[in-house]
């Protein structure tokens, strides 16, 4: 794979082309806004840095859909974020029309790319793609699980005094206040976390990481963007390298978990062909409640675009 085009030039977008040029992957970034010239100085202030950086991976910004041409992958982060007081889903009327012609745009001049969504509510916009695009549902993914569980991990790192590297976890549902983090499958270095902590701290840090996004926005006045970028980028590297990572996505379930025709968030292995399987935990009782609570709070505002549309 060649070539990664990011739609929209702000915090998010700006920050995924920036991590990606650094990891030297791809020959060509593509930045693309609707902003004037935001695009072209973003990607020519990320070039400005290959020399000190050291990556060869040339970037260029326009707000001109023609230096996408020919995009193996292409990360949607066009959108508005939010402000405080607003919830994921208020955004859904700006934002499906954002996606949904951002994707329009894209397949012309793409013919079959992979496309990862970013822009909120995540879940529902990823249907947007989905859609719009005609694309096969193991190519459009959804970015909020990679997210979710670095903040889950960056809590309980801070908690026990350990490195976050040590911490692995799974992190299932939508991208919101329903999400379903598993602290049965959460370990640190092996060792389950249920050894090391205690469950009210536990419950205090599941908490915190519903409300992970939500915290970052009162304290800066709109959402986050390094760690976003950062787990955007991390998704495109899986699959251009062709790696079969296993992290939490969005993806369209078909009959998993007893969900059919929506997306959440589950553990998929991510490779060359975008999702080259959809994990199947062995959930208990209260975990799938959780998960179908959350699928039923995500179906709403995918209901809500099908009757916009
Ligand atoms: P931002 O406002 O900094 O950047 C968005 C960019 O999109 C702007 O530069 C804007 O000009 C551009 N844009 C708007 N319409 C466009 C169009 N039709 N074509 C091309 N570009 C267009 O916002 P930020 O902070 O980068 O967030 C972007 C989106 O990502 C928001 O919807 C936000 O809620 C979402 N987000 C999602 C996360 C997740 O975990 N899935 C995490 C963080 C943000
Ligand atoms: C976040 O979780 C707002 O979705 C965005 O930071």
């Amino acid at each position: 794979m060649k070539k990664v085009t990011v739609v929209g030039a702000g915090n998010v977008g700006a920050t995924v082309a920036n991590v990606l040029a650094h990891e030297d992957l791809v020959k060509e970034i593509a930045l693309v806004d609707i902003k004037g010239d935001l695009a072209k100085g973003k990607s020519l202030d990320s070039w400005q840095q290959a020399p000190i950086d050291h990556y060869s991976t040339i970037l260029s910004g326009s707000d001109d859909y023609a230096i996408t041409e020919g995009s193996d992958i292409v990360v949607i982060t066009a959108g508005i974020p939010r402000k405080p007081g607003m919830t994921r889903d208020d955004l859904i009327n700006t934002n499906a029309g954002i996606v949904g012609g951002v994707t329009e745009s894209i397949l012309k001049y793409s013919k079959n790319p992979i496309i990862i969504v970013v822009s909120n509510p995540l879940d529902t916009m990823t249907y947007v793609a989905f859609k719009k695009s005609g694309l096969p549902a193991n190519k459009v993914i959804g970015m909020a699980g990679v997210l979710d569980t670095a903040r889950y991990r960056a809590f309980l790192a801070t908690a026990l005094n350990v490195s976050p590297k040590d911490i692995q976890a799974v992190l299932m549902g939508g991208h919101g206040d329903t999400m379903v983090p598993l602290p049965r499958y959460t370990t640190v270095g092996g060792i389950p976390v249920s050894e090391l902590i205690d469950k009210d701290t536990l419950n205090a840090i599941v908490d915190r990481t519903k409300g992970g996004g939500g915290e970052l926005v009162a304290l800066m006045g709109t959402s986050a963007w390094y760690a976003p970028g950062a787990a955007a980028a991390q998704m495109v590297s899986s699959i251009v390298r062709d790696e079969n990572r296993i992290l939490p996505c969005c993806v369209r379930m078909e009959g998993q978990y007893g969900l059919k025709d929506v997306f959440v968030g589950c553990p998929v292995k991510l490779g060359k062909n975008g999702v080259e399987q959809i994990i199947e935990l062995k959930l208990d009782k209260d975990e799938l409640a959780l998960l179908h609570a959350s699928a039923d709070a995500v179906k709403e505002t995918m209901d809500i675009y099908d009757r916009m549309v």
